[in-house]
């Protein structure tokens, strides 16, 4: 029996009024932030200076919530990673539209849930449309299912939830319940461009990252058509799983999207297309004939995140058949809703139940820019891409590693009369230089075993200026390198 002879707690009152006071400040500090991401330094130099000491045993009693925030804010300034600026071309990583990140801050400030319909009827319609409206962004048939997740990783994991739905009911039984053991090995067929993220979900979904067929043709990983075909032959109608690659990490590459589904449609095969950020090949007549055929897969990724510009994090699955995603990722209690179509629970077509309403964002972005505003978006990046190749092309210790298709440009810094694997060392070591500086935020890469640099640029923000003071970095640090050397 709990005793109803309580009296209320201040906490309340306390929690309102230092909330009111919050306010002004957090408004100036969020406008200021904004207003800084052309200027803040891309990774500050002494970050892990800035980061001793940081560690302390938890406070019996805090400092409040305008201390806090104050040495948040300073804490981002001295060891944060302006990943949202301007200059940041590391990995696949997006800016965000002015619409999409007040909606995303709107979506915490109403602390939105969208695991059901009942709770923010709106938060799942614009998750709905905002699908709706992506599917016809991407030329994808409008009566495929869909779920938001938090990036590309998790969206192919529900896709291959789904085909590993699909390929036990070929079999025979449900996966969802029976599990694998004792089941035959489900053969997977892709390119040397399969993602590390794919891989991951292969193993956690018991089908073995080692389990991967991968059909290359040379070291860098393009598909080799015929092998994959003559080892789908072998398969003599098995049902397989074919992983098409949109758009690999290093150097935008693509698999050859139509040839490699038409080919799939001959067999019984279950196709996904990763286009984390290779779909917004899509968007541009300069580029769409990349992803011709997609329509054709049975299920595809996206990424939010990267190049539609909205804040992390955001991604998206789209399945052909909702009932495979009903299937496998079911679940139900006394409490919790019944599968309604009509006022839907997308925490029970995908991997998380407590979910965030990334929807607000997409849909924010998507109304107040359109089809054209996305388009414009893509081509300033590929332009971006271009013209940060010329600069590579132009400068004689820079050389190109790969056509540029897309937003992503291999190069290394080779100022000649080195071989090969001292290329390779002396580019590792300038990857670090150029982090260690801050002024950019990149990545080193291999395109087979060769080590480059592979900017990325997904970022409305990115200026044709900061490229060319990229080139103009990777340059003066890579012959104090040299002199270095020298000495
Ligand atoms: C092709 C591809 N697939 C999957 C991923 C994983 O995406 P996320 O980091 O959003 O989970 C990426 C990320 O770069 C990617 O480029």
């Amino acid at each position: 029996m709990v005793s109803t002879d309580v009296d209320e707690s201040s906490l309340g009152q306390e929690f309102r009024d230092e909330m009111q006071e919050l306010l002004a400040p957090l408004q100036q500090s969020l406008a200021s932030v904004i207003d800084q991401t052309d200027g803040r330094i891309a990774l500050p130099p002494n970050a892990a200076d800035a980061l001793e000491g940081f560690h302390q045993s938890l406070p019996d009693t805090g400092t409040g919530a305008a201390k806090a925030i104050e040495q948040l804010l300073a804490l981002n300034e001295s060891a944060g990673g302006n990943t949202g600026g301007p200059k940041c071309f590391h990995f696949v990583i997006g800016g965000s539209t002015p619409a999409a990140l007040a909606a995303d801050l709107l979506a915490t400030a109403y602390e939105t849930i969208t695991y059901t319909w009942v709770l923010s009827p709106v938060g799942v319609q614009m998750e709905l449309q905002a699908l709706d409206w992506l599917k016809q962004l991407f030329g994808l048939p409008r009566a495929w299912s869909g779920v938001m997740v938090t990036g590309a990783t998790m969206a192919n994991f529900v896709c291959l939830a789904a085909a590993r739905q699909w390929w036990g009911e070929q079999h025979g039984f449900d996966v969802s319940e029976t599990g694998l053991s004792g089941k035959p090995q489900m053969p997977v067929l892709s390119s040397g461009f399969i993602h590390a993220s794919t891989l991951k979900c292969l193993a956690v979904q018991g089908i073995g990252r080692g389990n991967v067929q991968r059909f290359a043709g040379d070291d860098f990983g393009r598909l080799d058509l015929q092998a994959m075909e003559r080892a789908l032959i072998e398969l003599d109608g098995q049902p397989a799983l074919v992983i098409v690659n949109a758009g690999e990490v290093n150097a935008g590459e693509f698999d050859p999207v139509n040839d490699v589904i038409a080919l799939a449609r001959q067999h019984n095969c279950w196709v996904h297309v990763d286009g984390a950020f290779g779909l917004f090949a899509k968007l541009s007549p300069r580029t769409e004939h990349l992803v011709e055929g997609v329509d054709q897969a049975d299920s595809v990724t996206v990424d939010g995140h990267k190049w539609l510009n909205v804040p992390y994090d955001s991604g998206y699955a789209f399945v052909r058949d909702y009932g495979l995603m009903a299937k496998a990722f079911r679940y139900s209690a006394d409490y919790l809703p019944e599968e309604n179509r009509e006022r839907p629970t997308p925490g029970a077509i995908g991997p998380e139940s407590s979910r965030r309403a990334r929807s607000f964002a997409v849909w924010a972005t998507l109304q107040a820019y359109g089809r054209n505003g996305q388009q414009r978006i893509v081509e300033h990046c590929l332009d971006v891409a271009q013209h940060f190749a010329r600069q590579v092309e132009r400068a004689p210790q820079l050389e190109l590693m790969n056509v540029v298709n897309l937003n992503i440009v291999a190069f290394r810094y080779n100022p000649g009369g080195m071989n090969n694997d001292q290329l390779d060392d002396l580019n590792a070591s300038l990857g670090e230089a150029v982090l260690a500086d801050g002024r950019f935020l990149v990545g080193t890469s291999k395109i087979g075993p060769r080590t480059i640099f592979r900017p990325a640029f997904s970022n409305w923000r990115t200026r044709f200026s900061d490229v060319e003071e990229f080139a103009e970095v990777v340059l003066v640090l890579g012959q104090r390198m040299m002199d270095g050397r020298r000495i």
